[in-house]
């Protein structure tokens, strides 16, 4: 309770000091120093005199019943009961949230104005997820004790305030990869608020590769009961998978944060488990990489896959389905014995292996379009001769650039995802050694910074460049110390990347406004590495027993 009241305290306090600072608009000059700490930054922000006070009796009133679960957050967030919402919408309330009855274009589909007065704080957005971003801004302007208050009796003041902010990109992804290890419903659940709280929007999830299948799919049920046993660690862990019904809680959670879930089922490679499951489909592999392909030669590979796809497109709701692609010629040779894979070739004129993968790419892709859904592919997918009206390429081989420019060239929609520095399975600091290097790292800066926009990046003709994801690989994450140690607080640069415009961004200003983020993974019990003080986030070990590639 006395902490409560202390953090009550802090808040008053530094609203106060917001006070003695002048109004000013946003420009290049830093935002402001330790008070004013949102993340990602917004595109512009006015500070007024005085403050707005918050008390137990705060009301939140809304414009249109699609508002409520967001106002139930505000009230969850401000330590207010639910009771505390009406739908007598009216301009008295405390707490305004608005949708607007006119677009306001300049806000498009996510963006909101945030008013903070003496007597009233109001949000205004063209979208449901424009009020969200606005509730998620308010969030983050209270004091970081709000995130463990228990006590409703408390008082907190936010500072006066206009913010008219939208986003720089639609796409802003994080990508989760538990074929490796398994982590569960309850870490995917704090990542996405975790996401939601710094505006992030797709939620990448990599549910299917070599070490397990981690999806329940009722029509081929081998593929959980004997797919999702074991992980990257050890072929025999427990492993695990998500149900359906885990699945649907999960995409609920998800839609209410404004996220989209996009599952990927990789393919035709990084299918040694659902082969261990139904190996008639497998097309093999090579000792390394063991029954690491689906058999291109077979129709009912092709049958199978489908099958696959339709129940995830009955239960994903996103309009995009991943379908993977990548590093097929890993393991590609063994097609060359397989007599269906001949078959194929002779009735189809495919005179290579890689024609053969190509054939089979844009199969599935008009599988996955014929179910209504647009194709993500990793960027091998670009030579493959799908449709770019249909297709967004995922450009992760930084040390491909001609790929990213193929891709480019020939009118994809594209999500900038390179290894370096999207990659956050890649070391952070030059002093650590568990994670992976390739001539660099992915340090802060060098999240924060991108995408620096090369002329090589420029879109033209049709291609839009959708945004940019972090990718979570995990063959060196194995539980949730490390998970949170290789994501934050670089999920936070990512986010206002994504975020912010180029010319309102600042790294010296983003690390100052960090200092205040990590006192909330604190509070939230996250085993974050402190980039400004490396010394005091020693790295959590890799078990030596551990495979290390
Ligand atoms: C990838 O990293 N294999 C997309």
């Amino acid at each position: 309770m006395k902490t409560n009241r202390t953090h009550a305290l802090i808040g008053i306090v530094l609203a106060c000091q917001l006070l003695t600072l002048s109004s000013c608009a946003l420009g290049p000059e830093p935002l402001m120093s330790e008070d004013l700490t949102l993340i990602p930054r917004p595109q512009q922000l006015t500070q007024k005199d005085g403050c707005f006070k918050i008390g137990s009796k705060a009301e939140i009133c809304c414009s249109d019943v699609e508002l409520a679960h967001t106002a139930q957050l505000l009230a969850r967030y401000l330590g207010v009961r639910d009771e505390n919402i009406t739908d007598k919408f009216g301009k008295n309330a405390d707490f305004v949230l608005q949708l607007n009855q006119t677009r306001d274009a300049g806000l498009g589909q996510e963006g909101y104005e945030l008013s903070i007065a003496k007597d009233q704080v109001c949000i205004k957005a063209n979208t449901c997820a424009g009020v969200f971003y606005g509730v998620q801004t308010i969030r983050q302007l209270l004091p970081v004790g709000i995130e463990s208050k228990d006590d409703s009796t408390v008082t907190y003041a936010l500072p006066c305030m206009e913010i008219r902010d939208a986003p720089r990109y639609d796409w802003r992804g994080f990508m989760l990869d538990e074929s490796r290890h398994f982590f569960g419903k309850a870490q995917v659940k704090k990542t996405l608020d975790i996401m939601a709280f710094y505006k992030l929007n797709r939620f990448h999830w990599h549910l299917t590769d070599s070490p397990g299948w981690r999806l329940e799919i009722k029509s081929y049920p081998k593929l959980t009961t004997l797919g999702s046993k074991g992980d990257w660690s050890s072929p025999t862990n427990p492993g695990g998978f998500y149900t359906q019904e885990d699945i649907k809680d999960i995409l609920a959670y998800a839609a209410q944060r404004h996220i989209v879930v996009v599952p990927e089922i990789d393919m035709p490679g990084h299918a040694t488990a659902a082969n261990r499951a139904y190996p008639e489909y497998s097309g093999g592999g090579t000792e390394r990489h063991p029954d690491f392909t689906f058999n291109p030669g077979k129709e009912g590979t092709y049958a199978y896959l489908t099958d696959i796809l339709k129940e995830t497109v009955e239960l994903f709701p996103s309009p995009w389905i991943h379908f993977g692609g990548d590093e097929v010629s890993f393991a590609i040779k063994k097609w060359q014995d397989n007599p269906d894979v001949q078959t194929l070739m002779q009735r189809e004129s495919l005179n290579t292996l890689y024609e053969v993968e190509t054939y089979f790419n844009r199969r599935m892709a008009n599988v996955i379009h014929e179910l209504g859904r647009i194709t993500v592919g990793w960027d091998e997918v670009v030579d493959a001769g799908l449709k770019p009206e249909k297709t967004v390429v995922m450009w992760w081989r930084h040390n491909k650039p001609q790929q990213l420019t193929k891709a480019i060239g020939q009118g994809f929609d594209i999500v900038l995802c390179p290894r370096i520095p999207c990659y956050f399975d890649f070391i952070q600091h030059g002093t650590h050694k568990y994670g992976r290097t390739w001539k660099g790292f992915c340090d802060l800066r060098g999240v924060y910074e991108y995408p620096e926009e090369p002329e090589s990046y420029r879109p033209q003709g049709q291609t839009r460049i959708l945004g940019i994801q972090g990718n979570l690989w995990t063959e060196r994450v194995h539980n949730v110390e490390r998970f949170d140690y290789m994501t934050y607080p670089r999920l936070s640069a990512l986010a206002e990347a994504a975020w912010t415009n180029p010319e309102n961004k600042s790294y010296d200003d983003y690390t100052m406004r960090l200092k205040n983020h990590m006192r909330r993974y604190d509070v939230w019990g996250l085993g974050y590495f402190n980039p400004l003080l490396p010394e005091s986030t020693p790295e959590p070990v890799w078990p030596e027993q551990a495979q290390s590639d």
